[in-house]
């Protein structure tokens, strides 16, 4: 069957199509009602069935004969380590990890965070959560511990698992005592902290003066294997938090069932990996992008999986990634647009590139943010695999948009993230929730139902996913981005219509920095842009009006908020600017005019909004912009 036949089987035979897809996983029991209408127009995949995640990503391969097949290569420039893991060894220390949990009495429905670096262990930790039915949630470590208390006291885990330290280039990051100060300003505290000691990076663990603490290594190796427990397809297999548009972050839940399905149907019809081979998603476990193809997706196809501790570039060069292929023979990779524009900056010439054989590579994948077509120019002359673009969200899971190459031969056209997706009936709409036609920019939403394996609420805020996804065009997810279609179906996503930005492929919200700028003494008012940026394709940029009487010097303040940013949200936000202006321009009713300062941030052409209260204050900024970017940019 070609995509398109597929996309529109998907949509007009859902149930029909979906069971033929959830065939493919082994269930405990297998389920009969396929979609289950809530009430609420939103649905529910494979209600009655059961499984259990970590079964179908190891278990299952032992069983089948496949134990000695590498199933994780821990592949670590910035330790010098390379290790392997068979299916086998993945089992033991996943069974038995799950066993020493469950002697700590997690069991199905608790919570447990993992705030850990990209070790194998981080693997082990979340597979043994699946593996009871404890559901996860693993924080990025690039957060600041303001960040990972908000997320404690949302979730309310039963334990933490961490590790002693991570390793970001050459820069020992303290991952336990960051969990220690982030459980001091939260209001739940977990029961345990279970912490992995990395005796190679020194920062050794006190385990014997340290009552709090659980060895990881111990309660690995010392406690009795566990079996799988099998939960229902709607168990919450994790909460991944994400970026939206105020300044909390919400947790978006996953399922069991409907995220195994599109884990199998995606690996092998879109990515085209087959069995066996080796499949490598260079993201931290701590996305989106990390828990389905760094961790589940490969792992349940039978793939063998690369957890890469590295950057890539400065560990060592701009070679390590070619490296990474040539050395385990990758045969389909996904990475996102920044990572290749980090290599074309250092390796333009390609010299690095050419020193490998990437032979083994099929394709890559991009996603995260919109792809430049200079990196996609730079990435055929060098790599010459071809280069998909897809689009897909934290709440998704999985590609939304995209080319299917493991089904057909594809047309890849520049700057487009494909066509929809089978089970993803995206459209474009007007303000007012017409369709709009080919050519014609407008917000890019998708009729319920969503595919399996999509978002099955926020955690603990029912009314919040209502009001943020469903209530704006009824019947209709609205994703947050913008887009137009063509007349042959590809779409071309033009960027997120709210407070959310990217920066080098990491998702994050605005308003959460404009909160954090905003509690700065000397600041009475304040906003915070994207603005465009050559290697992370948005940064952060904060305009900050000050408090009457304020003498404060604004380069301090600048170098004062970029610290407050870092220290609060984490390093991962990247801001490393502040404008002072005596006025911000705003519409009539007082709101801030963001699209417009982010116009002319950019240094872009822009009109002047026919909503604007006063338009000289327009061009007070721009003499202060001119300014600022005459000095400092
Ligand atoms: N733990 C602690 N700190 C972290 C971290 C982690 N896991 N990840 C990032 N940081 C820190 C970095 O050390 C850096 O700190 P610094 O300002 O002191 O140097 C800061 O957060 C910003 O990190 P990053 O955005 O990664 O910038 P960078 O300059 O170190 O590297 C790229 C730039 C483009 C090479 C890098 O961002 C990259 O590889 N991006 C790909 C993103 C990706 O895979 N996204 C997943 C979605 S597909
Ligand atoms: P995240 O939830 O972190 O995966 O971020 C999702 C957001 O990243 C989307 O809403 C888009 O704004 C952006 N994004 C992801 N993939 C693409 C892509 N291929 N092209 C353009 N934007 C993308």
């Amino acid at each position: 069957m070609k995509a398109n036949e597929m996309f529109i089987e998907s949509i007009a035979h859902k149930e029909k199509f979906w069971a033929e897809q959830a065939e493919k996983i082994e269930w405990f029991k297998k389920p009969t009602h396929i979609l289950t209408d809530d009430g609420e127009n939103y649905p529910t995949w494979f209600a009655d069935g059961e499984l259990n995640t970590c079964f179908l990503a190891v278990d299952k391969h032992v069983n089948d004969g496949f134990g000695d097949q590498v199933a994780i290569i821990y592949d670590s420039p910035v330790t010098n380590r390379i290790i392997k893991y068979t299916y086998s060894q993945v089992l033991e220390h996943v069974s038995k990890f799950a066993g020493g949990l469950k002697k700590l009495g997690l069991e199905k429905g608790d919570t447990a965070i993992i705030y850990m670096p990209m070790i194998p262990e981080s693997v082990f930790a979340m597979l043994a959560c699946a593996r009871l039915g404890v559901t996860h949630s693993v924080v990025f470590g690039g957060f600041a511990p303001q960040e990972l208390a908000i997320r404690i006291d949302d979730c309310n885990p039963k334990a933490i698992i961490t590790a002693s330290s991570g390793m970001e280039v050459s820069r020992r990051i303290p991952y336990l005592p960051f969990v220690k100060e982030a459980i001091s300003m939260s209001e739940h505290q977990p029961e345990h902290i279970v912490a992995f000691d990395r005796k190679l990076l020194g920062n050794r663990v006190d385990f014997k003066n340290d009552s709090s603490l659980t060895d990881f290594e111990k309660l690995m190796t010392e406690s009795e294997p566990t079996d799988c427990v099998p939960v229902e397809s709607t168990h919450p297999l994790y909460i991944l938090y994400t970026s939206g548009t105020t300044g909390k972050p919400k947790g978006v839940i996953r399922d069991n069932g409907g995220h195994a399905v599109a884990m199998k149907f995606s690996m092998q019809n879109i990515y085209g990996v087959k069995e066996g081979e080796t499949f490598w998603a260079a993201s931290d476990i701590g996305w989106a992008v990390g828990h389905s193809y760094s961790v589940y997706g490969p792992l349940i196809n039978r793939n063998t999986t690369v957890i890469f501790e590295g950057k890539p570039i400065g560990t060592p060069d701009a070679g390590t990634f070619w490296r990474v292929i040539e050395e385990h023979k990758v045969a389909v990779m996904f990475t996102a647009p920044t990572a290749i524009r980090a290599i074309k900056k250092e390796d333009p010439e390609g010299k690095f590139l050419k020193k490998y054989d990437l032979s083994s590579l099929r394709t890559q994948f991009l996603a995260g943010e919109r792809c430049d077509v200079a990196t996609l120019d730079w990435f055929d002359e060098f790599v010459g695999v071809p280069a998909i673009d897809h689009w897909w969200q934290t709440e998704s899971g999985w590609p939304m948009l995209g080319l299917m190459p493991g089904i057909e031969d594809v047309k890849i056209k520049r700057a487009s993230a494909g066509k929809p997706i089978p089970g993803y009936d995206i459209k474009i709409f007007s303000e007012e929730g017409y369709e709009l036609e080919s050519h014609h920019e407008g917000y890019l939403v998708i009729k319920l139902p969503l595919a399996p394996g999509a978002m099955m609420g926020i955690w603990g805020d029912p009314e919040r996913f209502k009001f943020g996804y469903l209530a704006k065009f009824p019947g209709y997810y609205f994703s947050g981005d913008g887009a137009i279609k063509d007349e042959d179906g590809y779409v071309f996503v033009t960027g997120r219509v709210d407070d959310v930005i990217n920066v080098a492929g990491h998702r994050l919200s605005t308003a959460e920095m404009e909160e954090v700028v905003a509690a700065h003494k000397e600041v009475a008012e304040c906003c915070v842009v994207g603005i465009d940026d050559d290697l992370k394709g948005q940064i952060p940029f904060a305009i900050a009006v000050l408090k009457s009487g304020s003498k404060v010097d604004e380069k301090t303040l600048e170098k004062e908020l970029v610290v407050l940013i870092r220290e609060k949200i984490g390093p991962v936000a990247s801001m490393k600017n502040a404008l002072v202006v005596n006025r911000l321009p705003k519409t009539r009713s007082g709101k801030i005019l963001r699209k417009l300062i982010r116009t002319m941030l950019d240094g872009k052409d822009y009109q002047m909004p026919s909503t604007i209260d006063d338009e000289s204050v327009v061009e007070e900024l721009q003499l202060k912009m001119n300014d600022y970017k005459q000095k400092y940019l």
